[in-house]
């Protein structure tokens, strides 16, 4: 193969991913694809709210010229003006548009990020388990992903956190609403994260950026508050999209927002600005920038995924699965009811049901079910689910 050395590495390590994305595709080629429970992508089931449709179009309608022309890499300013109006709203912080680069998704946002803040070598603690995609985009830019663990109910563990840091610590990466397990950090844990990292720079040690990856922010239950990351630490950083909450992943549109108040925010500006052109995105997508304009604070409707996180939940529990139920997102991270966990989540491809095991996400013993599918799946899987469990005990 005439492909790099690491890419072949890369390759090897994600090949189980495409192995049970192969897997799959065969099960749904035998045995039809209504008849394969797929719950291992998060991949939005939800169409689209009526009000983008509504955006998309008179965006395409837009008269005059340059619509679709180069812009200023951090995007339309319009469209910045109208993010940092409602994200100051949100955070409870005043932002001005050069805050927010416009970005391709939330991915395009990290990589950007990362790229800006790391030398070769730098080290970004995460808490596991997490994001498995995190590993390839802080190696991209010279990176090292660490992860520590996390508290039985995957809050923070914020002493694990402090023993990992080193004088390589360039940043902490942290997920909320988390993909795998729906968490959702309090305010408390937060602002107790952003004293541990500000001990350190009263100390001059160095600044350590708290990277808060957030694209499912607005997709919460039960009421939870996710709280303002800005107000908690102020060299912090946020990465999102609107892939989840509009439902929209595949356009490929996002943000990323520099504290007003981090040191170096004019260097970091400038960083990023630089980092989304030369990473090859130039800028984010000219249409969809105007569209999500007049989008800020809309979502799909949330009570959608609840209902199905309650039908999954309850159904599971009444198997006797063990999980905590997700305050966010739309992932269950279930306890496996053996210790391997790629061994029961091949039980269950036996009963056609695809998950995915708690070991892609650095955390064995544990697999992730997406219940952003329809409740039919749901109801017609659980009896596989139930034989699936009890054949393994
Ligand atoms: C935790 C997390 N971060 C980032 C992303 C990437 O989001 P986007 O598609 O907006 O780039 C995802 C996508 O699933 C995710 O789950």
């Amino acid at each position: 193969m005439s492909i790099s050395t690491k890419m072949k590495t890369f390759l090897e390590r994600a090949s189980w991913i495409r192995k049970m994305f192969e897997q799959g595709a065969e099960l749904k080629e035998r045995h039809g694809h209504d008849n394969v429970f797929d719950f291992s992508l998060g991949n939005p089931n939800l169409e689209p709210p009526i009000l983008f449709k509504t955006a998309l179009l008179k965006a395409t309608q837009a008269k005059g010229i340059g619509h679709h022309a180069y812009m200023p890499n951090s995007g339309y300013m319009s469209v910045r003006e109208a993010v940092a109006g409602f994200v100051s709203s949100e955070q409870g912080i005043k932002l001005a548009p050069d805050h927010v680069i416009m970005t391709c998704g939330a991915a395009g946002a990290l990589n950007v990020i990362l790229k800006t803040i790391l030398n070769s070598g730098d080290e970004v603690i995460t808490p596991a388990p997490y994001f498995p995609e995190y590993n390839f985009y802080v190696d991209n830019h010279g990176g090292v992903l660490k992860t520590v663990p996390t508290k039985p109910d995957f809050s923070l563990d914020l002493d694990s956190i402090e023993e990992a840091i080193t004088q390589k610590t360039r940043a902490i990466l942290i997920n909320s609403p988390h993909n795998p397990t729906g968490q959702v950090y309090d305010e408390k844990e937060l602002i107790e994260l952003g004293e541990l990292l500000n001990n350190r720079i009263r100390k001059g040690d160095q600044i350590i950026y708290l990277i808060s990856d957030e694209p499912y922010r607005k997709i919460v239950y039960d009421n939870v508050r996710v709280p303002s990351i800005l107000s908690c630490y102020s060299e912090s950083l946020i990465a999102t999209s609107y892939s989840k909450d509009l439902s929209i992943p595949g356009e490929r549109i996002g943000f990323l927002v520099v504290n007003p108040e981090a040191r170096h925010r004019e260097d970091l500006l400038a960083g990023m600005n630089l980092a989304n052109r030369i990473l090859g995105f130039v800028n984010a997508p000219a249409l969809m920038q105007r569209t999500i304009q007049d989008l800020q604070g809309v979502s799909v409707d949330v009570k959608f995924y609840q209902e199905k996180r309650d039908m999954i939940s309850e159904g599971l529990e009444r198997i006797g699965y063990r999980f905590e139920r997700p305050k966010g997102a739309f992932y269950l991270f279930v306890q496996s009811p053996i210790d391997d966990d790629v061994r029961f989540v091949q039980a269950l491809q036996e009963e056609l049901i695809l998950t995915v095991p708690g070991s892609g996400f650095g955390c064995a013993g544990y697999f992730r079910i997406a219940f952003c599918v329809d409740d039919d799946t749901i109801v017609r899987a659980l009896p596989g689910f139930e034989r699936a469990f009890e054949r393994v005990r």
